[in-house]
């Protein structure tokens, strides 16, 4: 059976194009039976819907606080029997309450290195320390921001001539290659989680899960 997966975003989605077009394959072991968001113009929005798949909008800003929008948002995934969450460009920091109703169920991609550059504007933030090596991640979510158990991580090269675009629009690549990869092992059941560290149930997992840099 496909684990039944949800995507929540808030903007672009240019990750969950790249999770739409990884499991439109019949063998993927997740299968995307929802796009929501807390934003309801998000261009991602539209376009889930034009490829056919059921969206939602919880709109955050009609709700008292976050627990109340959060509850209308899990009586959403409830009706279309969600098994798996992946935040992809969603811009709402979540209540304990929400993700200990997820855990070990919901993922998270990051545009760093975890656990460098927590929070937002991470390019800039990279650019300006000079590191030579950046990246993305994808990590199991955890009340704490950025933080948990990290499943997939990929990195490339800051080179001298780079600006935020630039770097980003790099690091963007391996998102789009690394969060597929991570929801295939994770809907397949092929890893453990020990501690922080999450580890291959089978052989091949783990070498899955590490992409050097490259230039
Ligand atoms: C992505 O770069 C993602 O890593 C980042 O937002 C962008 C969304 O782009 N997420 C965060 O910063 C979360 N803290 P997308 O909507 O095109 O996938």
């Amino acid at each position: 059976m496909r684990r039944r997966t949800a995507i929540l975003i808030s903007g672009r989605g240019s990750n969950m194009d790249a999770l739409i077009a990884a499991a439109s394959t019949p063998e993927f072991p997740a299968e995307i039976a929802l796009v929501a968001s807390n934003r309801p113009e998000a261009a991602g929005l539209a376009r889930a819907k034009s490829l056919g798949i059921a969206v939602a909008a919880v709109d955050h800003k009609i709700y008292a606080g976050r627990e109340e929008f959060e509850r209308s948002l899990q009586i959403v995934l409830a009706a279309h029997r969600i098994e798996l969450l992946c935040l992809a460009g969603f811009m709402r920091l979540l209540t304990p309450w929400f993700v200990e109703q997820w855990r070990g169920r919901m993922l998270n991609i990051h545009p760093a290195l975890l656990p460098s550059y927590r929070g937002l504007h991470t390019h800039r933030r990279a650019l300006a320390d000079g590191v030579k090596i950046h990246g993305c991640t994808v990590h199991f979510v955890v009340p704490e921001m950025d933080e948990g158990p990290i499943v997939a991580q990929a990195a490339v090269p800051v080179l001298d001539r780079d600006t935020e675009e630039t770097l980003a629009a790099r690091v963007l690549e391996q998102e789009h290659l690394i969060y597929p990869r991570a929801l295939r092992l994770v809907a397949a059941g092929a890893l453990r989680v020990e501690g922080n560290r999450v580890l291959g149930a089978a052989s091949g997992a783990a070498a899955a899960l590490a992409v050097p840099a490259c230039d």
